[in-house]
């Protein structure tokens, strides 16, 4: 049987709920109805992006995962194409989590964990070379277990490549007692595969559970890759969503150099200072070589909100990674984004004081700041903000020497006392000049802001249709700001798919 593109799988009455919630966003992938968590196999294949994705089309809660798959030539605008894979009787009949797309000569294979009871093991299914039909492997799972002997928290979630004449993957878990980890394997077929052993391991016990760079007792979605070629390339970058007992609390990332079957860090650092809004991200190199990321903004509204939204979930904008000089990364969202700017609404120099100015409007916008602050100087965006203030969310930096701290104030981004308004903040750099330059884009509840590279994502609900102001304010500072009212992406299917 063919199987059905996403939105054709979801109830009418599903879709007609999900499109109705003012919360949606308009220019972000979403599921068309149900719940979407994790990017999957991301891969350019003659010219085309596909996106693939952990999907429920029966509600808006994680349960029986499905791969959704689309497929885009501008990254932004994305076309339904049939689901990739669908949970089955055997060791995926309770959902096909999180995996990869590699190609194994000619034939596009996926590797992801299949879900069965209460745990995953690695599974593997081939491709039509147009990347539409996919068949499980009849000897799935093909590692039928986690390594003998080892006390492991969790087990699934997969990064694989190619190197010499073999493959190689890592597995995302947890050593009881010690803390996540990433375990290696090689295989000559993607089929048999051998354990060569932990490529690197954290430790739980240091820091806090509550810390934003703990390092948690289980490392989801793996993800390693090394930024550029040659005499070029950045430090190697090892990627984790780190868990605990069912908590999802942060994406992080390892600096560091992988070399033989180890992984030695130089530094950890948080991959998104919102969080978990950013969550189990996924990156693969384009035909062009360069480095894509995105990454599942969860919400921060209760379950039983979402399950009457009729969806839940949003991928982010496709963000373009690369290296900084002090071995850390940076972000900022791929250009092919700007095509979505429908109409300047902005342009303009402000001296910013303690009077907050209003400077425009809107729930899908594109803001861009150079903001310059003397040392020890702030400035303060508040953004969809009614013009009393009763809602407003607001983004602060200070300034001092050559960071400046970024902080997310959400306590007044929503009249709804059910939602999330946590704050967020930390370290993002200062340009020589004290100049630091921020993005902004805001679709309806999605956030996701870049300064300097540093990004912060997150989400907000506020109840009132007139909270839409952005206003700037701010002590010795000044900016240059443009701004942009953004075009909705609208659903596209496969005529006939
Ligand atoms: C991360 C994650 C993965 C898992 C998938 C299940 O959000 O929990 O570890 O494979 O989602 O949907």
């Amino acid at each position: 049987m063919t199987a059905l593109p996403a939105l054709e799988l979801v109830s009418a009455e599903l879709a007609a709920r999900a499109a109705r919630d003012p919360h949606r966003p308009a220019f972000h992938f979403t599921a068309p109805a149900g719940w979407l968590n994790d990017p999957n196999g991301l891969t350019q294949r003659d010219g085309e992006y596909h996106l693939f994705y952990q999907f429920n089309p029966d509600a808006p809660v994680h349960h029986r995962i499905h791969w959704g798959h689309a497929v885009s030539t501008d990254l932004v605008h994305w076309r339904d194409l049939p689901i990739a894979l669908t949970p089955s009787a055997g060791p995926d009949e309770d959902g096909c989590w999180s995996g990869v797309l590699v190609y194994d000569g000619e034939v596009p294979t996926i590797v992801y964990s299949g879900r069965h009871g209460d745990r995953e093991l690695p599974c593997v299914a081939t491709g039509s070379a147009d990347l539409v039909e996919w068949t499980k492997e009849p000897a799935n799972p093909v590692i039928a277990a986690p390594p003998a002997g080892v006390d492991v928290t969790a087990f699934r979630d997969h990064c694989v490549w190619r190197e010499g004449d073999v493959w190689r993957q890592l597995i995302g878990s947890g050593i009881r007692g010690q803390g996540g980890t990433a375990f290696l394997y090689e295989s000559p077929d993607l089929r048999a595969w051998t354990y060569v052993g932990p490529l690197l391991v954290g430790d739980s016990s240091d820091g806090e559970p509550g810390a934003p760079d703990w390092t948690g007792t289980m490392w989801e979605c793996v993800d390693m890759f090394r930024i550029g070629d040659g005499d070029a390339a950045g430090p190697d970058i090892l990627v984790f969503s780190a868990w605990d007992d069912g908590v999802t609390h942060h994406p992080l990332y390892w600096s560091g150099r992988y070399e033989g079957d180890r992984f030695t860090p130089s530094a950890l650092h948080r991959l998104d200072l919102g969080g978990r809004y950013f969550y189990a991200p996924q990156s693969m190199r384009d035909e062009s070589g360069r480095r894509l990321l995105f990454g599942w903004l969860q919400e921060g509204r209760p379950d039983s909100a979402a399950v009457e939204a009729g969806w839940s979930g949003v991928m982010s904008l496709p963000r373009v990674v690369t290296a900084a000089p002090d071995g850390s990364i940076r972000q900022s969202p791929a250009p092919e984004v700007d095509a979505l700017r429908a109409e300047l609404l902005l342009d303009k120099a402000v001296v910013l004081d303690e009077e907050p100015e209003h400077i425009t409007a809107g729930n899908q916008l594109d803001i861009e700041l150079r903001l310059v602050l003397a040392d020890g100087g702030a400035a303060t965006i508040a953004l969809r903000a009614t013009d009393d203030g009763a809602e407003q969310t607001l983004l602060r930096l200070r300034r001092t020497g050559r960071t400046a701290e970024l902080s997310l104030d959400r306590s007044r981004a929503s009249l709804d006392p059910a939602v999330d308004t946590d704050a967020r903040a930390g370290s993002v750099p200062v340009g020589a000049d004290g100049a630091i330059d921020l993005r902004i884009l805001i679709d309806h509840s999605a956030l996701e802001v870049f300064a300097g590279g540093v990004p912060l994502t997150a989400r907000v609900y506020p109840t009132r249709r007139d909270a839409l102001g952005v206003w700037l304010s701010g002590d010795a500072a000044r900016a240059d700001v443009r701004a942009w009212a953004m075009a909705g992406v609208g659903r596209q299917q496969v005529p006939g798919a």
